[in-house]
């Protein structure tokens, strides 16, 4: 299969923010004609239903930014891959740096969450990437692949036929530093060599995306290398006119 054969991907990732007006504006805002890309907004939990029912009939689907790992039980305060889904999400963010950088949530909790998605019917979008230091040290393709490895030990190499990968280096996000193209593409390529290695099925078709202050400003250049399929997008995707420009240059 080619790149061109991958449908473009992208993703809002609108972490804590939100409210029932900002969801109003972002929909009364959102153009009367969809961009033709898979587009998917993760509000926070709370607002899921809200931003559904308000996106109605719009070629939209719904993601949760986190899920713990157990399907039910005493976890106060916590969420299900199975509740996400009941919901009418069709995705789960898993491994986000800020996740695993402020929660603990380590390579093996990663796996647990990406294999509690499956079981429950969504799609994992896969964050994985190098801190700066990492970087600098030339261990980027070390770290990342060490992401994946958690995933493929846990869950077997088959199961990254199903996801959705999303290269976020972490010195990239929400600090308006953006990798270059090059360097993008450049991890993006090892990763893709790296499933076929592990002989994951249909390697060639697994959407790869870019995460890290991608904005209107930078996304074209990012999409027109060959194995960029789309973007993770934060703080630029709260503004609906913005994000959907994205999804545009996605298309
Ligand atoms: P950013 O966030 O676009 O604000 O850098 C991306 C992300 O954290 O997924």
């Amino acid at each position: 299969m080619t790149e061109s054969r991958r449908r473009a991907f992208v993703a809002a990732n609108w972490k804590m923010h939100g409210t029932r007006r900002m969801v109003l504006d972002y929909a009364s805002d959102w153009p009367e004609t969809t961009p033709q890309v898979d587009i998917v907004l993760c509000p926070p939990w709370g607002y899921l239903g809200h931003v559904r029912s308000v996106f109605d009939g719009k070629d939209i689907r719904f993601g949760v930014q986190h899920t713990e790992i157990e399907p039910h039980g005493a976890f106060t305060g916590e969420h299900a891959a199975e509740m996400a889904r009941d919901l009418g999400a069709e995705f789960a963010i898993v491994g986000h740096s800020e996740r695993r950088r402020l929660f603990g949530e380590t390579d093996e909790v990663v796996a647990g969450k990406f294999a509690a998605a499956l079981r429950a019917g969504l799609t994992p979008i896969l964050c994985v990437g190098e801190t700066l230091d990492e970087r600098r040290q030339g261990a980027a393709e070390t770290v990342v692949a060490t992401q994946l490895d958690a995933i493929i030990d846990q869950c077997g190499a088959s199961m990254l036929t199903d996801c959705v990968i999303a290269y976020e280096p972490v010195w990239a996000i929400g600090t308006g530093e953006t990798a270059t193209p090059a360097e993008a593409q450049e991890m993006h390529a090892a990763i893709r060599a790296k499933l076929v290695r592990q002989g994951v099925a249909q390697a060639e078709g697994v959407r790869i995306v870019y995460g890290g202050s991608v904005k209107v400003a930078n996304a074209p250049e990012l999409f027109a290398e060959p194995d960029i399929d789309g973007a993770l997008v934060g703080g630029a995707s709260l503004d609906a006119v913005e994000f959907a420009e994205i999804c545009c240059a996605a298309a």
